[in-house]
């Protein structure tokens, strides 16, 4: 899970807020069961103490407010990131340039390779509404697991995302195994979004899922699955100037200024 330099698998244990209720204590042992990990008494110590005494490369901590990801100087926690600022504004009839690339309408289905905090995801699960569906793949677990329940739990202040949240469905898989299982023409659309070489973000918003995420490049293999899996478009979301060659021929969609273009593939009706 996550980047490992080491090579060795990492070791990640969870615990509790430093004052654990009895809420709290079943919510660490839930998290665990889920993800194969041993629950670690707090005992008040800090998180770096706990790291040191459990051998452990990264803590997990369940808290009144949340659950929290500690890997290094790197928190991670599940927040929608822009999907609230970009609901808002195509509620106000702004454009939104994934959106626009994937061409989306009420009622379509929508896959999404490459999860995350299910950001992009959640933009398309308010376009596609309650006829639609939107499945998100996440091969990182734990990321898998925070989103899940983030997506669950969290109040936006928006009763549109709020929905659009709840919607979306999260499976934990390595998008190639299932593509490769998945019915062709099975969705509308299907979306990939890797880590891109370079980043591209000035600063905070996406590096610490960039740190705790895989990154692994996306295959030609997977790439012709999902040309078989989707029914209209294709869309891998690229830097401009640095498109992988596997999508290069595919037509552009750019937005505005932006340093990110989106690559898609039209699928020809049959
Ligand atoms: C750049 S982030 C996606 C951000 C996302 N679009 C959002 O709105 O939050 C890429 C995510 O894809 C995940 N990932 C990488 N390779 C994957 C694979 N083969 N299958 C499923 N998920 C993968 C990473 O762990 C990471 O969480």
């Amino acid at each position: 899970m996550g980047r490992d330099h080491t090579q060795r698998a990492m070791v990640v244990v969870v615990t509790t807020a430093r004052r654990p209720t009895p809420e709290l204590r079943s919510g660490a042992e839930e998290l665990a069961t889920e993800l194969g990990l041993e629950v670690v008494e707090r005992a008040g110590q800090s998180i770096s103490a706990l790291r040191q005494r459990h051998g452990a490369d990264g803590v997990l901590v369940v808290a009144h407010d949340g659950i929290t990801y500690r890997v290094g100087d790197v928190t991670f926690f599940y927040h929608p990131s822009m999907a609230k600022v970009r609901v808002r504004g195509l509620q106000l009839g702004a454009r939104d340039v994934t959106v626009d690339a994937m061409g989306l309408q009420p009622g379509w289905r929508v896959l999404d390779c490459t999860l995350g905090r299910a950001s992009d995801a959640a933009v398309a699960a308010h376009v596609v509404g309650t006829s639609g569906r939107v499945v998100g793949l996440e091969i990182d677990p734990i990321i898998a697991a925070l989103t899940r329940r983030g997506l669950l739990t969290f109040d936006p202040d928006s009763r549109a995302l709020s929905e659009a949240l709840r919607r979306i469905d999260v499976i934990c898989a390595d998008h190639a195994d299932y593509l490769a299982q998945a019915s062709s023409r099975s969705f509308d659309v299907v979306y990939f979004d890797p880590f891109f070489e370079e980043t591209v973000e000035a600063s905070g918003a996406m590096q610490d899922l960039r740190a705790v995420g895989s990154h692994g490049a996306v295959t030609a293999d997977s790439l012709a699955e999902a040309a078989r899996v989707a029914r209209r478009r294709v869309v891998f979301k690229t830097r401009r100037g640095l498109c992988p060659p596997l999508v290069a021929a595919w037509r552009a969609v750019a937005g505005g200024k932006s340093r990110v273009e989106y690559r898609v593939l039209d699928i020809e009706e049959s």
